[in-house]
């Protein structure tokens, strides 16, 4: 089969199974292209509480395809390749958090959502990068644990009048972007808006023009009169905003912006998921009921 009737055979799988195809805003081109539904991890976490599909095929990392297992109990969540996991995410596990609340007894535990179910169940309540600043705020609490993102944890601290204690996990591939790479692109576009996401490094978000999550770009860049962006996160991003934005140029800063594990996921991995309906991915019950009131109480947070 070529690339076209792979594509046109998942889609007919996945309407025969009733499936709501679910890609996040790194997958590969052509993942994004015939997804249902591309967002942020907040909107994919929306979308996967609300879908009334009996199956729910998570192109993203495992932590994503967890949280959408959490949040819709009654349905199968896949993951077309159970190797995709975060780095990010395996910087915490639930005995070091343990620890750590040891140490703060009376702070609140934030939890990202790029964070396993057994770190969750740990926690008080998830955040996202969309959404963390308004989390924390809304705490009736002075004092935080920010989990596992130390550059997402320092940005929300800067904003927020609470004591903040901040895990010292990060984003390999956000991290390697650096500040002559920014300087080097704006030398060349000196008309371009800089856009970052919170898990680049500090040194970086200082320069940033707007700060926001993956899906926040493509509305910032949509809205924005500007026409020219520098683009501060995993390249996977570019597709969906040039084709929503023709007219516009977005630059890619780096060529060290690629999550190697959100690219694993090709069209033939999301065939052979459709076609055998796994890998499907499970969480442990007691851990899973702690871990959905995370999620359920972030999702309760107003948003702004
Ligand atoms: P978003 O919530 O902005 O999609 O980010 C998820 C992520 O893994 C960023 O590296
Ligand atoms: Fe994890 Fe970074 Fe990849 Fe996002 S881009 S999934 S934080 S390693």
């Amino acid at each position: 089969m070529n690339q076209e009737q792979i594509k046109a055979r998942i889609l007919q799988l996945a309407a025969e199974h009733n499936v709501l195809l679910m890609a996040h805003n790194y997958q590969r081109d052509e993942i994004q292209e015939i997804a249902h539904i591309t967002g942020d991890s907040l909107g994919l976490s929306i979308e996967a509480a609300r879908t009334d599909k009996d199956i729910i095929v998570f192109c993203g990392v495992h932590f994503m395809a967890e949280s959408a297992a959490l949040l819709s109990p009654q349905k199968t969540v896949l993951l077309p390749r159970q190797d995709a996991g975060c780095p990010m995410a395996d910087m915490v596990t639930p005995a070091g958090l343990r620890e750590m609340k040891q140490q703060y007894p009376n702070a609140t535990v934030v939890t990202y959502v790029n964070s396993s179910a057994a770190v969750k169940a740990e926690s008080d309540i998830c955040c996202t990068s969309s959404n963390a600043v308004n989390v924390v705020r809304s705490l009736d609490t002075d004092e935080v644990l920010l989990v596992p993102d130390r550059n997402l944890g320092r940005y929300i601290a800067a904003q927020v009048d609470k004591t903040c204690h901040v895990w010292e996990g990060y984003c390999p591939t956000h991290e390697r972007l650096q500040i002559t790479e920014i300087e080097k692109a704006r030398a060349e576009h000196p008309d371009a808006i800089f856009m970052a996401h919170p898990e680049c490094a500090p040194e970086i978000l200082e320069l940033a023009d707007h700060i926001c999550s993956t899906s926040g770009m493509y509305d910032y860049a949509t809205k924005s009169p500007a026409t020219t962006f520098i683009v501060g996160t995993e390249m996977g991003i570019l597709y969906r905003l040039r084709t929503q934005n023709p007219d516009k140029t977005f630059i890619l800063p780096s060529e060290g912006l690629i999550c190697p594990n959100m690219k694993l996921t090709s069209l033939d991995d999301l065939l052979k998921c459709l076609e055998t309906l796994s890998p499907v991915v499970t969480v442990d019950p007691q851990i899973a009921e702690k871990a959905r009131l995370t999620l359920d109480r972030m999702l309760a947070v107003p948003r702004d």
